[in-house]
């Protein structure tokens, strides 16, 4: 198959971690005799330093004519600190998602055995956790009017939401449940809050549509103290955009770093694949971050291309690398291993050029020569 990708690095661990995907696309193309042809288009500060916008016209056109987008991370702390700044490198991210109609944002939430230790939760919880959050990424709270007044003192921000806009989600994680364990919580503020109202009436209405699906709604404070007490009871979770944005970061801590989560962007044409972490400007240009949930988010590309041998090849190659600890310095502080080294590592064994059972020895620090 012939894909054309559109990358955009972005900002801090953006640029070295992307670099570790494409090598392990370039080791799947290469296995299965596939083409991926890439596309490097800028968005967020390299963007704005460039052209002084975080999302050039360019970067649209290119997205629009991809079979699929793998972005980087957005982000840089001399925004953050500055709050009276009018041009910030995220409205470049949020622009992207909202002119491509990227309106299902799925984060994947797993965790390993050889990394139970590493979450702040007892292991006996975590065993079986497996679960799909699905975000709603281009209304609410995120894209509603906002306002500041003139002398700085009072400020809103609009949350809106339609029926049709909840519904299409909506929809999809049912489909997602009905492929799953058959279970789908909508996770709201129906108690307080006029959207989330909607949001229950319009899964309330869809639900018989999915019979085999058992519904059940849960106010957003319960569901992050239901998350850390019993996770496993989740299956496809279901939120809106500011919900699903607090939910994923909690749930990440689960897998044992937010490094390893990756996730995908579905619309009506286009797709993008992005791990769920962020810019770590103190990490940029290291070595040192973990390249595992941007490479993850191409197993998700690879499932949306409909390559399932491709993508469980991934998934294998990823285990094999957390099975054997060969891990970043999030996961290990102390017997860690660089960003590339995992990346090469990784693409090696997809090759074939690292057999399974290698002596760990021999993994030297920034190198994947196995002897
Ligand atoms: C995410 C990020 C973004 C978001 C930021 C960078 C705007 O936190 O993708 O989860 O809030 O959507
Ligand atoms: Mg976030």
């Amino acid at each position: 198959m012939n894909k054309n990708i559109a990358i955009i690095l972005g900002d801090g661990i953006g640029p070295e971690v992307t670099q570790q995907s494409i090598k392990v696309l370039d080791a799947i193309a290469e296995k299965f005799e596939h083409q991926f042809n890439y596309t490097y288009s800028l968005m967020g500060v390299v963007a704005i330093d460039k052209t002084g916008n975080p999302l050039p016209d360019e970067t649209i056109a290119t997205c629009l004519n991809s079979d699929a987008i793998l972005f980087g991370t957005i982000g840089d702390p001399k925004y953050d600190n500055d709050p009276t700044s009018k041009v910030r490198p995220e409205q470049g991210l949020l622009r992207l998602r909202k002119t491509l109609q990227l309106f299902a944002n799925i984060r994947p939430v797993t965790t390993y055995r050889s990394l139970h230790h590493l979450a702040p939760v007892k292991s006996t919880l975590l065993e079986d956790v497996d679960m799909l959050i699905f975000r709603e990424l281009t209304g609410g709270i995120y894209f509603g009017d906002k306002h500041m007044n003139e002398d700085n003192t009072l400020a809103s921000d609009e949350c809106t939401y339609s029926k049709e806009e909840i519904e299409r989600i909506s929809k999809l994680a049912f489909q997602y449940a009905q492929k799953r364990r058959k279970k789908l919580t909508l996770v709201d503020k129906a108690n307080v809050l006029e959207t989330s109202r909607l949001w229950r009436k319009v899964v309330q209405d869809i639900a018989p549509s999915y019979p085999d699906v058992q519904v059940d709604f849960m106010y957003i404070d319960n569901a992050v103290m239901q998350l850390i007490i019993n996770p496993k009871q989740f299956d496809v979770l279901l939120a809106d955009n500011m919900f699903g944005d607090i939910l994923s970061d909690e749930a990440s801590v689960l897998s044992g770093s937010i490094g390893l989560l990756p996730s995908a962007s579905i619309g009506n044409g286009s797709a993008m694949f992005e791990p769920v972490h962020g810019s770590y400007p103190q990490a940029a240009g290291k070595d040192i971050a973990n390249p595992l949930g941007s490479i993850l988010s191409v197993a998700l590309m690879l499932d949306y291309f409909s390559m399932k041998e491709e993508a469980q090849v991934l998934r294998d190659a990823v285990d094999w690398t957390l099975t054997h600890l060969f891990v970043t310095k999030d996961i290990d502080p102390i017997n860690f291993y660089f960003t590339s080294t995992i990346g090469d590592l990784i693409s090696d064994y997809i090759s074939g050029r690292i057999s399974g059972d290698i002596n760990k020895k021999n993994v030297e620090l920034r190198k994947s020569t196995i002897i």
